[in-house]
């Protein structure tokens, strides 16, 4: 379900809160400069949310962009969603270390959704008989700091259908969140389907193919009928479908291009030539071989 609120467009959680459709992704944005210049472009064009993780390096400099930047635009910590997430390498038994590392690193109270990154541990095979025992036990983890009120909302990132079904029988607390990669050549139905059945909000990342799907012709085919950019067709086949989507740029005038996505609309014959697109085909990881 989508709303239009005073904060921009957003998605109702199964927790009761709102999340913006619109994010920055920041997965390779780094340095206090570069972060705190597309902080600012991104708070500037509306944006509301920011998507960063531990393995990302940058917890630190997006926590420091947002204390000087919040006051210079008005607003306050409630006024911005904060994705953060647990590193691999403390999937398991480390994963508390790795919760409260995150929340001293972006110098928070509290994270306002918290993920599993990936659904293996860093240095076991994929195939190691471990790995579902450990992501279970850092699900534990998360519910706790969910129930302290540290994370507001948690959920899970790269799970399979059946990664979700295993953590959907066995949770106390439902995700709120499955973050996957999802852009017209990743249609992803399976598990669409299993997340409006499970009331867990489906989001994407990647939605510009990490670039690649700039110079689709297709998308640069509709994006020169609707006089729009191919990353800003690209971004509204996702929101049009209400799948929020965490578009990373470091330069100001792509992030603020990226988030010219609530004044038109793409017509249903556009939607339709962009989902044909579907093949499968990913640019990020590919959980589908952890246990
Ligand atoms: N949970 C996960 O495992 C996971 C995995 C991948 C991504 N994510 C999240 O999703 C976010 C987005 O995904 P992504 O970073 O992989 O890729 P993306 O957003 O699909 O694409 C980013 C790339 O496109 C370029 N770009 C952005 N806007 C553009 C525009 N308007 N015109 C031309 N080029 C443009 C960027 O370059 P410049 O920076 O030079 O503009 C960058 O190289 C990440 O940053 C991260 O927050 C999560």
């Amino acid at each position: 379900m989508t709303d239009t609120t005073t904060d921009g467009p957003s998605v109702l959680l199964n927790t009761g809160t709102r999340m913006p459709l619109l994010g920055l992704g920041t997965y390779r944005l780094q340095g206090a400069e570069d972060t705190h210049r597309a902080v600012d472009a991104a708070l500037t064009a509306g944006y509301r949310a920011f998507d960063t993780a531990a393995v990302y390096r940058n917890e630190a400099d997006i926590g420091q962009a947002l204390r000087v930047l919040l006051p210079k635009h008005g607003l306050s910590r409630g006024d911005v969603f904060i994705t953060s997430k647990l590193s691999p390498k403390d999937q398991g038994c480390k994963a508390r270390d790795g919760c409260v590392r995150s929340l001293q690193q972006l110098g928070l109270d509290y994270i306002d959704l918290y993920l599993i990154h990936w659904p293996g541990t860093q240095g076991l095979p994929v195939g190691d008989k471990q790995n579902p025992g450990n992501r279970s036990q850092s699900w534990e983890a998360l519910e706790d700091f969910h129930a302290e009120g540290k994370f507001r909302a948690i959920g899970v990132s790269n799970y399979t259908t059946k990664h979700m079904k295993e953590l959907l029988e066995g949770c106390r607390v439902t995700p709120a969140v499955l973050q996957v990669e999802f852009h017209p050549r990743l249609a992803q139905r399976e598990l669409r389907v299993l997340c409006e059945e499970s009331g867990v909000c489906f989001q994407a990342y990647s939605s510009l193919g990490t670039g690649v799907l700039l110079s689709d012709p297709i998308v640069q085919e509709v994006a020169g009928r609707c006089g729009r950019t191919p990353a800003q067709v690209l971004l509204r086949w996702a929101v049009q479908q209400h799948v929020p989507v965490l578009p990373k740029s470091c330069q100001p005038s792509r992030v603020e291009e990226n988030g010219r996505l609530f004044d038109f609309e793409l017509s249903d014959l556009d939607m339709v030539k962009l989902s044909a697109l579907d093949c499968g085909e990913k640019f990020c990881w590919d959980p589908s071989l952890v246990v």
